[in-house]
């Protein structure tokens, strides 16, 4: 009796949404004190300097609602170091918005733009989170496979998956799982489509402190032409160790970031003020990829060094491997026996995908991992791979 009730209480929208794959699993891990190779979390602490701040802010009585758009400090930060680290010129007054977390930001960028109906496009493998965003604002998310093994933008596939429906493109880089950093020839060809056919391209770029090498973070804001049709994403949770204080950004044209900040409004009203003060006082983002080369490359060769086919990440947290050939399972499998008989967590691929089907010879690993428990974990699959009887 109360499960039919509770049944036809919750909303189709809600119902739809499937429990985030890795989250339950890592439940499970966390239970047995498994080593979590899976997930995207910081490992420290924000800057010290960003913690008295907040803390100051909080005895000072900053502690009621902040203006939609977010403090005028925070706003002239993100500006500044968009300016500084990516020589983009923003105006933080009228381009810039502070979120609740990226999450929140692609979700208000969603609302502002698509309406119940319109068609998005995300490029796949795709950012577990991304498709229930697309969902929870009543539009259909229309996967536009990357290529496969080099994980390039395909200009042909976007185009022909465009409908007089399509109102946006929900773009992450660098990108999460592959670790693709999208090239200036991509992300230009990809803005002519967008301009063209007037379609907003929402970049996600919560990674864009996290570039190795001779590659360079690109983004649809470096295109001045494009502009009118960009909605980027950022967020203080990995480049400031802060995921649980739930701080990021948009920056979009004015008529965009009014629009932006009217949804804000009505959905968060604004991101908390005094942690908002708190991580005005740093403008550097504290921990870049410098901080993790050393842990991508030994993750990499020991993931190759036991047999599997990997894209080398240019940038962000994780790697992307294809595993079957060292086992016959598929990856959700892979993943159970492994967690059970090694007590090692990886993140199983069909999550990153519309088909599952399709998600079932990948797995994703994160490289931003102690050294030692780094070691640990691999030791443990390594061991594993060499023993497994299928
Ligand atoms: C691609 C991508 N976007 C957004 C997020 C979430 O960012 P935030 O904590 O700012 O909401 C993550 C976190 O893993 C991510 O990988």
């Amino acid at each position: 009796m109360s499960m039919s009730l509770k049944k036809t209480l919750l909303s189709q929208r809600a119902a739809g949404l499937a429990p985030l794959s890795v989250g339950r699993l890592a439940a499970t891990a966390r239970e047995r004190g498994a080593v979590d190779l899976a997930s995207g979390v910081p490992l420290g602490n924000p800057p010290e300097a960003v913690l008295t701040a907040a803390t100051a802010a909080m005895r000072a009585g900053r502690n009621q609602y902040a203006p939609a758009a977010g403090s005028p400090q925070l706003r002239a930060v993100v500006a500044e170091r968009l300016s500084r680290d990516r020589a983009v010129v923003v105006d933080p007054e009228h381009e810039v918005t502070i979120t609740s977390g990226a999450t929140e930001g692609v979700l208000a960028a969603l609302l502002a733009c698509v309406d119940p109906g319109d068609e998005v496009l995300v490029p796949e493998p795709w950012f577990e989170s991304y498709p229930g965003a697309v969902r929870l604002v009543g539009a259909v998310p229309r996967p536009v496979p990357l290529t496969l093994g080099d994980w390039r933008l395909d200009t042909d596939v976007i185009r022909a998956a465009i409908t007089p429906r399509t109102r946006a493109i929900l773009l992450n880089t660098p990108h999460n799982p592959t670790g693709r950093v999208f090239s200036a020839a991509e992300i230009a060809a990809l803005m002519e489509i967008c301009v063209r056919r007037d379609i907003v391209c929402i970049t996600d770029e919560v990674y864009d402190s996290f570039v190795f090498g001779r590659c360079e973070m690109t983004s649809p804001l470096d295109l001045p032409s494009a502009r009118e049709h960009v909605v980027a994403v950022g967020s203080f949770s990995k480049s400031l160790q802060m995921s649980g204080w739930r701080l990021g950004y948009c920056v979009a044209p004015p008529a965009l970031s009014a629009g932006l900040r009217r949804v804000v409004e009505r959905t968060t009203v604004c991101a908390p003020t005094p942690l908002q003060e708190g991580a005005a006082a740093v403008s550097a983002a504290s921990s870049g990829a410098e901080n993790f080369r050393a842990t991508r490359d030994a993750m990499v060769e020991r993931l190759a060094g036991a047999g599997l086919e990997l894209f080398h990440p240019e940038g962000g947290w994780f790697v992307w491997s294809r595993i079957d050939r060292v086992t016959p399972l598929p990856a959700a499998e892979f993943a159970v026996r492994l967690l059970d008989e090694a007590g090692v967590l990886v993140a199983p691929g069909p999550a990153f995908f519309d088909d599952p089907r399709d998600g079932s010879r990948w797995i994703r690993t994160s490289f931003i991992r102690d050294p030692e428990i780094m070691d640990q974990g691999m030791k443990r699959l390594e061991n594993f791979l060499r023993t497994a009887a299928w």
